[in-house]
């Protein structure tokens, strides 16, 4: 026998305490797997991601933009600015919109000096700050329009706290109508909380708009770039779709505030600015952000563009003449639902069409003649009730007519149960549907006692998705709610149940995606970030555990002996797939109790195995543990080898763990 690589577990969750495990006997278990039996296929699709401009995910977050209210557009059209000064100025900052420079955003800044001083000027704040580091290069420019006084350069400088330049570079205004300023600056030091200042050293009036200050590090160096330590934890999650922009910001919170795809495509400076529904949502839980708004930098040729550097597919989700039920509630009129339906019939043609379709050349002069694959679409968020299923049904009919291979994804509500989810399924059950996009936030006692949730679901019936879920160990709402390794292991127990249901289930995403640590509405989130530095939760790592190891053929199990709850739930996890490229034989194991499980495990129809199996382990002592900034891997992967001699073979899976063990075998 040779036993898993032992952890140490000490401390016991209150929720694992709750429902303890009837006591394994020894030797008694045993975990069988037909090798020779292979089951269902599993969807390349099925562990995906959901990104939501939520916790400033984009604005703030994704979007490498360092300069807030860069358009002056923000209800407070100065929100993010500040006058600067000094003693012997005389200066002041207001907004005008007189022969704006851009249509869509027309508000723009006015500096007026009268008296310069050491320099007078604006300070931007970022979004709770800037970020930058030492020895990286930084691309201002702003529209600019000298309306009074002598030509001269504004100073551009960044500042640290202490007011320090750290920073600088200087841009010629010589012109009275608008015209495009640039120029480029270095930090001279690594800072989270730097400022940006323009300062006039003459009196002057100046007109500025679309302030902006990319660093040149991006994604992929790409100009309007993302933020590529955001990226690359995405990147290694290697989703299998990604599903955008949402969530409850593609309903809004009325009509007028939906997501509308065709305002985030084109030059960013003319995608109108629209408020973030999570401006307000939250305000009574004192999580409410008055400065969020969507400037739409993240706008949907950059998602198409994330989609094809991650080889995720593509999953846009529409509005569908509804607004938030949360909120408003807003219907559009069923006689009035012909622009939204033509949106999403132009959201495809955008997609995929030829350079000879109107939205297809779109794409082509934004710079990219490939079509983008599109094949799923979503029509309606967390929709609910009849108003819903009346609007889907004429979305349906119109999309099929035109485009028939591509699927669509119906709305089963926000719960996954209860009378709405009933109701859902009974429409969904009359009518004909491609993927049902299921929702579920509840305790991780929820996600461990519905594991076999799946088994009972219709085989011949529509595919699921599960596109939003989460364990909350505190509660829903509960901003006590933390990112703890009891929640993801809770997710990696339900998981096994998605996978062994491959033939039903072929989606699924955690929600949300990002949260900005200074600056979130929405907890517990797959990934946190300051204005420098990212790390992934527990439950990151069990995302990324299960899609990195998905294998695509679903091989039966059967256990005996595995500990159960009081309540007659397994606590004791496993699903086993093939890896058909490399022949490679794959089993996850949650042991979901505080004790070491010694198990059998046997691989039924090889004859051998070859070469010691690899063994990779998730896990904590402690179910409230958590990762943060100083303490990123608190709970990430450790990967070691087993050696196994024969296809049956002992192994002992350590208490309140995810393991995976990786083998290859021969007939
Ligand atoms: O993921 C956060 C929110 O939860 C989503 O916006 C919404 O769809 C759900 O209610």
């Amino acid at each position: 026998m040779t036993p898993l690589r032992p952890f140490l577990f000490a401390a016991l969750g209150s929720f694992l305490l709750a429902t303890p495990a009837r006591a394994q006997r020894p030797g008694q278990c045993t975990i069988e797997v037909q090798v020779d039996q292979p089951g269902a296929a599993i969807a390349p699709t099925l562990y995906g991601a959901f990104f939501e401009d939520i916790n400033f995910g984009a604005d703030g977050g994704l979007s490498a933009e360092l300069v807030k209210n860069g358009s002056f557009e923000f209800f407070d059209p100065i929100s993010g600015w500040s006058k600067v000064e000094p003693a012997g100025a005389v200066g002041g900052i207001g907004v005008s919109t007189e022969q704006p420079r851009y249509a869509n955003n027309p508000n723009f800044g006015r500096l007026t000096v009268q008296a310069a001083g050491p320099g007078c000027g604006l300070r931007n704040a970022g979004y709770r700050g800037m970020g930058v580091r030492q020895g990286e290069r930084y691309f201002f420019s702003a529209a600019a329009r000298l309306v009074a006084g002598a030509p001269q350069p504004l100073r551009v400088e960044l500042l640290d706290p202490q007011g320090k330049v750290i920073g600088e570079t200087r841009v010629a205004l010589d012109r009275p109508h608008w015209v495009t300023v640039e120029g480029c600056l270095t930090a001279s030091a690594t800072e989270p909380k730097a400022t940006l200042r323009l300062l006039l050293d003459q009196p002057a009036t100046l007109d500025l708009d679309a302030v902006s200050l990319m660093p040149e590090h991006t994604w992929k160096n790409r100009r309007n770039g993302l933020r590529p330590d955001l990226v690359q934890l995405l990147a290694d999650l290697k989703p299998g779709f990604l599903r955008f922009p949402g969530g409850c910001i593609v309903e809004g919170r009325t009509l007028p505030g939906r997501y509308q795809w065709k305002n985030t495509i084109g030059p960013v400076e003319e995608r109108r600015l629209l408020i973030n529904r999570w401006n307000v949502e939250f305000a009574d839980r004192g999580r409410g952000a008055h400065d969020y708004f969507q400037s739409f930098r993240v706008g949907f040729l950059e998602y198409f563009q994330l989609c094809e550097d991650l080889g995720a597919a593509p999953l846009p989700i529409l509005n569908c003449g509804m607004a938030c039920q949360y909120n408003s509630g807003e219907c559009a009129p069923l006689g009035e639902l012909e622009p939204f339906i033509q949106d999403a019939l132009e959201l495809i043609e955008f997609a995929n069409g030829p350079a000879t379709s109107d939205w297809g050349r779109r794409r082509c002069e934004l710079g990219h003649p490939a079509p983008f694959g599109l094949t799923m679409l979503g029509v309606g968020n967390e929709q609910w009730g009849p108003q819903y299923f009346e609007r889907y049904q004429r979305f349906a009919q119109a999309i099929r007519a035109r485009y028939p291979q591509v699927k669509l994804v119906v709305s089963a509500g926000p719960s996954p149960d209860g009378a709405q989810f009933a109701h859902a399924w009974e429409q969904i059950r009359r009518g004909r549907a491609d993927i049902v996009d299921e929702h579920c936030y509840a305790l991780p006692e929820w996600f461990l006692d519905n594991t076999h949730r799946f088994d009972a679901y219709d085989r011949q019936g529509p595919k699921i998705f599960m596109g939003e879920y989460a364990a909350h160990p505190k509660g829903v709402g509960n901003a006590a709610s933390h990112n703890t390794w009891g929640a993801a292991l809770a997710e990696a127990a339900y998981l096994t149940g998605l996978e062994r249901n491959a033939d039903v289930v072929t989606m699924s995403s955690y929600a949300p995606l990002f949260a900005h640590a200074e600056a979130w509405q929405w907890r517990p989130d797959l990934i946190w970030f300051d204005n420098l530095h990212s790390y992934g939760t527990p439950s990151y790592h069990v995302q990324r555990l299960f899609s990195l190891n998905r294998g695509d053929t679903v091989l039966p199990v059967t256990t005996a002996g595995v500990p159960v709850a009081a309540n007659g739930q397994p606590r004791f996890y496993v699903t086993a797939s093939r890896d058909t490229a490399s022949g490679g034989i794959i089993l996850k194991v949650v042991n979901a109790t505080t004790g070491d499980v010694t198990t059998t495990v046997a691989l039924r129809g090889i004859g051998r195995l070859t070469g010691p199996a690899q063994v990779i382990q998730l896990g904590a002592a402690d179910p409230a543990a958590e990762n943060s900034f100083d303490q990123p891997a608190v709970v990430a992967p450790q990967t070691t080898e087993l050696a196994v001699s024969g296809p049956a073979f002992s192994a002992t899976f350590p208490a309140l763990s995810l393991t995976i063990l990786r083998l290859q075998g021969k007939r």
